[in-house]
């Protein structure tokens, strides 16, 4: 930085301020420093007033004390009218600024944020989830991003101080909140005492080059749900294969809808079924009960049912059904 007038009196005029990383910043600021500034002329005047009487009316030998004037209309007048001029101004931009950080414009990128002692979690449309401890926080830059909030057991506070946003997450209730970023790297603050490790409660705000980084940045994320595609993949795919040809156990290919002859228990009786949805969703919870006549029973005690959530287990069922 080179050493111009301006570039001095632009660092003099924002020294108290953090650097601008939001559209947000810089609606902000100005009433910041307008506030700021006033409050530094008044208090300087006033102390130097004070000051200046304390010298002009001392005591001195052979000077008696003046007589003390107790009412002044204009002086009142004045004292009264001007400070309520700079209040009026200052609630009416005040309150212009709140009400355009406190709406989101409609087409804003939604992400679901929730809080709890001691942490962050941030989930995006795609049903992708990061943690304040690895990741942080992502958006996309130049465009609206609302984040809907809300907390599993106390107060909490977002607070992104570059962005110069800050809202309350409260339990039993969602509050919002929305900025438009600048592409860089920022810091995320919890700023509700909440307990102990409040002061843990820290992220960072990735705010991506483009809308295309971030959406592949998103892409490469696990969503908080698996398809079933990837269900398979992570957990079906050494034994099973999506044709007809057999594995460790049956193949998928036109596995649904087909007949088959299975054994109940591993010395029952062998009975026929009709592999429906129903079979298929016993066959993963409880993989014993009814296996197909001529495979080992492979699956015994996977416990599918605690690993996978239930909307997984649908997925992948939805899988099978697809595979001809
Ligand atoms: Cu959460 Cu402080």
């Amino acid at each position: 930085m080179t050493l111009s007038l301006g570039s001095i009196l632009d660092a003099l005029l924002l020294w108290p301020l953090p650097p601008q990383g939001a559209e947000q910043s810089e609606a902000v600021d100005p009433l910041y420093l307008f506030i700021y500034w006033l409050t530094f002329i008044v208090f300087w005047g006033v102390i130097f007033v004070m000051a200046y009487f304390c010298w002009r009316y001392r005591r001195r030998p052979g000077v008696g004390p003046e007589k003390s004037p107790n009412h002044h209309t204009a002086l009142e007048v004045t004292w009264s009218v001007i400070p309520l001029l700079f209040v009026i101004v200052i609630f009416w931009w005040g309150y212009r600024g709140f009400l355009d950080l406190a709406v989101a414009p409609p087409n804003a990128y939604k992400i679901e944020v929730t809080a709890w002692q001691w942490g962050w979690k941030f989930r995006y449309p795609n049903g992708a989830e990061t943690l304040f401890n690895q990741d942080g926080l992502h958006v996309p830059p130049g465009e609206p991003v609302q984040l809907v909030m809300t907390s599993n057991d106390v107060l909490h506070s977002f607070y992104v101080r570059d962005f110069r946003v800050k809202q309350d997450v409260v339990p039993g209730r969602y509050t919002t909140l929305w900025f438009n970023a600048i592409p860089g790297l920022y810091k995320g603050f919890c700023t509700e005492y909440c307990g102990t490790a409040h002061s843990n409660m820290n992220f960072e705000v990735t705010v991506h080059e483009s809308r295309a980084a971030f959406d592949e940045w998103l892409a490469g994320r696990p969503t908080g749900e698996m398809d079933g595609e990837t269900v398979y993949k992570s957990f079906c795919q050494a034994c099973h294969t999506t044709t007809a040809d057999r594995g460790v156990g049956p193949g998928f290919g036109g596995l649904f809808g087909k007949q088959e002859t299975v054994t109940r228990g591993p010395t029952g009786p062998e009975e026929t079924v009709t592999v429906d949805e129903a079979y298929l969703k016993e066959s993963i919870l409880v993989p014993e009960a009814r296996v197909v006549k001529g495979f080992p029973n492979a699956m015994i005690g996977q416990d599918f049912g605690s690993r996978l959530k239930p909307v997984e287990i649908d997925n992948v069922i939805e899988f099978i059904k697809k595979q001809k």
